[in-house]
């Protein structure tokens, strides 16, 4: 009977996109933290989503920590949520409690980082955009703006993470097989957010100062923070030493239409409509892909300024 009044709830709620006060679904949401702006847009938008369907939400900030995640699934589970998002910190290390909440009929839908697990029925979908795909789109752009040739510094982001792994290897992958000038010549973690791609980036010009045409950094955060970096430095960012990232928010925007940076790929955080639907479906007993994958824009000096800030979202 319970069974059978979930699923007309998730139908209506897949159909409707919301539902009437009195018949709420409870879903947790395990969020990786609070790293940056486009976290914070991430979890704005869930929450907000959440109330527009009347969905009531269980939310849990991980502060950038596995072991808080986990426990957040643990305590979901024990609620009895109909549905989990989990924003995962890193790759690995989920399959445990994964399957505990395969057990209890949870279904989990991955949210902006996916996850690598043996079993691929731990999780519903991963929600999210092609992160190969983003280094490799910054790749091509550096290729093209330093006719092949530059020493390029990397702001990593968090070791271990999904979107950290595939930005390097997208990257490294474009300019071994199209760039052999281009040299990435220090790379090193600044954990996705500003202080870190701030401190990261005063190494790196220390240690390399006048050899660094260009730094990648693996968001706008990190970016801001190495554009502080390098004005400190007495360098002039977006022209003594190109600044290219990922995300698209506000002020990595701002950057590139201060003409402090040059090139970003968006990757959009706001995917709650599609997590919600997500479960909705998977209450019901549909089979979704394994990927739902968010196509993104990007954007040189020129193209923002054509988009105009007030158009951003995020
Ligand atoms: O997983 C997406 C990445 O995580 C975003 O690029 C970054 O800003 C965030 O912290």
């Amino acid at each position: 009977m319970k069974k059978v009044l979930f699923a007309v709830l998730a139908l209506a709620l897949l159909v409707t996109g919301g539902f009437a006060q009195d018949k709420k679904l409870t879903i947790g949401f395990s969020q990786v933290g609070e790293e940056g702006a486009w976290r914070d847009a991430e979890t704005a938008d869930v929450k907000a989503v959440a109330a527009e369907r009347g969905i009531d939400l269980k939310f849990s900030d991980g502060q950038e920590k596995q072991e808080n995640q986990i426990k957040a699934i643990r305590s979901f589970i024990a609620q009895k949520v109909q549905g989990i998002i989990l924003a995962p910190i890193v790759e690995t290390g989920w399959e445990p409690v994964l399957k505990e909440a395969k057990a209890h009929h949870i279904p989990v839908v991955l949210l902006d980082r996916n996850i690598k697990v043996s079993d691929p029925t731990l999780y519903t979908t991963f929600i999210g955009s092609d992160f190969i795909k983003e280094g490799k789109r910054v790749a091509d752009w550096v290729g093209k703006a330093t006719n092949g040739k530059a020493n390029i510094v990397e702001l990593q982001g968090t070791v271990g993470a999904g979107p950290a792994i595939d930005r390097q290897k997208g990257f490294a992958d474009e300019i071994a097989a199209k760039f052999p000038g281009l040299k990435i010549i220090k790379s090193q973690s600044g954990d996705f957010n500003r202080a870190g791609g701030k401190q990261v980036m005063e190494a790196f010009l220390k240690s390399d100062g006048d050899n660094i045409n260009v730094v990648y950094s693996h968001n706008d955060d990190m970016a801001v923070g190495a554009i502080q970096a390098i004005e400190a430095a007495g360098k002039v960012p977006g022209k003594d030493i190109l600044v290219v990232s990922i995300d698209g928010v506000h002020d990595g925007f701002q950057n590139l239409l201060d003409g402090k940076e040059n090139y970003i790929v968006e990757c959009n955080p706001l995917l709650a409509n599609k997590a919600f639907d997500a479960i909705a479906r998977a209450v019901i007993g549909e089979t979704l892909p394994k990927w739902t994958v968010q196509d993104d824009a990007a954007f040189d000096q020129a193209a923002a300024a054509d988009f105009g800030i007030a158009n951003r979202k995020y």
